[in-house]
């Protein structure tokens, strides 16, 4: 049930949302600033056809607030916003760019309040673009001034986390004959299909797009599953790299994996599925934690100025981290989204800002 604009303003609990409506593309922009508390409110900005305008708002909120999460259980200096293009269909050409220069001035309006990046949909060029209008857009090319796109770092991380998760669930980190099935081979699936198969895991993937699967196969040889069957194949690690709400109450008691570890946002549909998935015996990581990588590699490299080595050791820092969450769930007794939640509050609440969260 679609709630309206009205009802989704009055109960979310971030900061403010920035809307415009551009009438010339029939598209509407949502800026949602959840938390500065830590620091500007940092995340992506979403290119997508939405059923209603209150449904993109909707995801521009909840996507705001799993960044503030995001930046705080990484240990950035940053907070949580987002940002939703919800356009009739995607515009490409002299359209794309108008929208996006327009999208830009708004950003510019804020001042630095919210900083934006890439996000599904959106890329590098697409930065450039918004660049020609603002300073706040990470992820330019090297050219503009940029560090170029986070995907591949997003994945670096993935992988960190999916072997913290297999040590976790079955004592040894080695991925060589274990089976990860990836859902989404786009910029950041695609990159982890080939780490994974580096590490000797035997990989198969899954993509609404069937080039890029024979792509990935003709490359490596994986297996393809057909959409429909990814929820019940049998696997050691699911990998959801594409759209968020795969986790739900019809999905989870047809999964047959141990564990759920990869890069899409927001992969619960609801709280309650975080209780349903450890029901079931299934290790969850904690998708603002496991994807944490694009944050770093775009608030690290181009806000911080930090070095490849401290993106490396930092990108490494997300297997530590969940491994850490791991066995805080399992001495608690709680979800792991609980115990995730519960170190990014420690930092939001009182944790000084810029000093990785405790525990
Ligand atoms: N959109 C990505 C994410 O959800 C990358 C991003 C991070 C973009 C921070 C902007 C700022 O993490």
């Amino acid at each position: 049930m679609t709630s309206s604009i009205e009802e989704l303003i009055a109960g979310w609990d971030g900061e403010g949302v920035v809307s415009h409506y551009d009438a010339e593309h029939g598209a509407w922009m949502f800026i949602g600033v959840h938390s500065t508390r830590l620091g500007p409110a940092c995340g992506g900005t979403r290119m997508r056809v939405y059923d209603t305008p209150a449904d993109g708002l909707s995801d521009a909120m909840r996507l705001a607030a799993g960044m503030t999460f995001k930046c705080a259980v990484a240990g950035l200096p940053t907070g949580g916003g987002k940002a939703v293009l919800a356009v009739p269909e995607l515009p490409v050409g002299a359209d794309r760019q108008d929208l996006l220069h327009r999208y830009g001035d708004l950003v510019e309006m804020l001042r630095g309040t919210y900083r934006t990046g890439p996000d599904m949909n959106t890329n590098g060029p697409d930065m450039d673009v918004i660049g020609e209008r603002t300073a706040y857009a990470f992820g330019r090319s090297s050219g503009n001034g940029g560090r170029g796109s986070s995907g591949p770092d997003t994945a670096v991380g993935v992988w960190h986390g999916i072997r913290a998760a297999v040590a976790h669930a079955a004592g040894s980190a080695e991925l060589t004959d274990r089976t990860v099935l990836v859902q989404g081979v786009g910029g950041v699936g695609g990159e982890l299909v080939e780490l994974l198969v580096k590490d000797g895991a035997r990989v198969a993937v899954s993509d609404l797009d069937g080039e890029r699967v024979a792509d990935l196969q003709q490359r490596f040889g994986v297996m393809a599953v057909p959409a429909g069957a990814v929820v019940d194949t049998d696997c050691d690690v699911y990998a959801p790299c594409a759209t968020g709400a795969v986790l739900c109450a019809e999905t989870i008691p047809q999964l047959r994996c141990r564990i759920v570890a990869g890069a899409a946002n927001n992969q619960l549909a609801t709280p309650a599925d975080a209780a349903r998935l450890r029901a079931a015996g299934i290790l969850y990581a904690p998708d603002f934690v496991i994807n944490a990588g694009g944050a770093l590699h775009l608030i690290g490299l181009e806000l911080l100025g930090w070095s490849d080595a401290t993106l490396a050791d930092r990108l490494a820092g997300i297997g530590t981290t969940l491994t850490e969450i791991f066995t805080h769930a399992d001495a608690q007794g709680t979800t792991t989204e609980e115990a995730a939640e519960a170190v990014a509050l420690v930092r939001l609440d009182g944790g000084p800002a810029g000093s990785r969260p405790a525990g």
